[in-house]
């Protein structure tokens, strides 16, 4: 159980556990603690938009199309705004890269010199979703600059996962909840609405070893490779006499389909297809925090193979595949596209 001297509520609040716990940051420990706590904010904001879409014109398409030919929702442009503006102004990023931005923004006033980190986002992920009412969220991912008193480069933001000094998700569902990472666990925070805080509900989430839940868009199965389509077979019994079937979930937000199986246990896979031949998600502001998170809490991630923190990213829109989750289920997975890959 969280405990300290200082506290003597049950409740903990985000700035508060943030504060308490960053004796054990890295680096210089103000800095992180403020911008855990910008981002918060800016969340916070997001999910006040996120309640009220169904009320104001905020619903529906803007019309316009992002760098990989997506159509932009009203509120992945409200959300890519808040986050980079509560960036802008925290004072301890210098930059920020962004799914709704072709190219990264440095901040390159000299206000930012010596601001030492840089932070890729996913300002609203699941947008396909918006508009029926569905989970949503929001993915970040928080480098240091790889050399000290200059503005961002390319080269901060195309850093190993391994590299990553923090990393977390926000998700608008039934509640809204922040869960985030900086090495040393993962802890969830539920937003009460009441008082306007994150507070501390879910403390050293682990993840299930196995789990009953596979989650993937089966619609594209036969677009799949062999070692993924009896993977999938695996999941619903078929490989194993007597076997339980797992149950299929897919709701189609990374974020909420990601924290489900964190929860209860489970994969979520995006693979390869043939019409995405290096699978859908992005490796900078999807799978590298995810990734992050879910060893953080026991899991593993990797593209079939190898582990996805180990990638050297080379574009700041670069996909990979996704296999996540549960480590006794990625594996298994893993097991079956190494099978492909030998078999003649
Ligand atoms: P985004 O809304 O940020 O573009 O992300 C959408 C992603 C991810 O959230 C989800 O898991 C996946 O796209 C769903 O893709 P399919 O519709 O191809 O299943
Ligand atoms: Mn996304
Ligand atoms: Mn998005």
């Amino acid at each position: 159980m969280f405990s300290s001297r200082r506290f003597k509520r049950d409740i903990v609040t985000l700035p508060e556990f943030i504060l308490e716990r960053q004796k054990d940051f890295p680096y210089a420990k103000g800095d992180l603690t403020t911008l855990l706590n910008d981002i918060g904010v800016a969340a916070k904001i997001v999910s006040r938009e996120v309640r009220k879409a169904g009320l104001v014109n905020i619903l529906g398409e803007m019309g316009t199309e992002n760098v990989q030919g997506e159509r932009q929702k009203k509120l992945d442009v409200f959300a890519d705004q808040q986050f980079i503006a509560a960036l802008r102004q925290g004072g301890v990023a210098c930059g920020v890269a962004s799914e709704e931005q072709d190219e990264f923004i440095a901040f390159d006033d000299q206000l930012y010199l010596g601001h030492p980190y840089v932070v890729a986002i996913d300002p609203l992920d699941g947008s396909s979703n918006i508009d029926v009412n569905v989970s949503i969220g929001t993915i970040f991912s928080i480098y240091r600059i790889t050399e000290s008193n200059r503005t961002a480069k390319i080269e901060d933001f195309l850093q190993p996962g391994r590299e990553l000094v923090a990393a977390g998700y926000v998700i608008y569902g039934s509640s809204t909840m922040l869960v985030f990472t900086t090495g040393r666990g993962v802890n969830g925070f539920t937003l009460d609405p009441s008082i306007g805080e994150f507070c501390l509900s879910h403390e050293n989430i682990r993840i299930p070893e196995t789990g009953p839940f596979y989650s993937i868009n089966e619609g594209n199965l036969r677009d799949c490779g062999q070692g993924v389509q009896d993977f999938i077979g695996w999941c619903k019994g078929s490989n194993d006499e007597g076997a339980t079937p797992l149950s299929g979930r897919y709701i189609g937000s990374l974020v909420a389909d990601f924290h489900r199986n964190l929860i209860k246990g489970g994969i979520y896979v995006y693979p390869a297809t043939k019409k995405a031949p290096l699978g859908k998600l992005r490796l900078l502001y999807e799978c590298n925090p995810l990734a992050f998170i879910v060893e953080q809490a026991g899991g593993m991630a990797t593209d079939g193979h190898r582990p996805i923190m180990d990638y050297q990213p080379r574009e700041l829109h670069q996909r990979v595949p996704l296999f996540i989750g549960s480590p006794k289920l990625v594996n298994k997975a893993m097991e079956f596209i190494l099978t492909e890959a030998v078999s003649p």
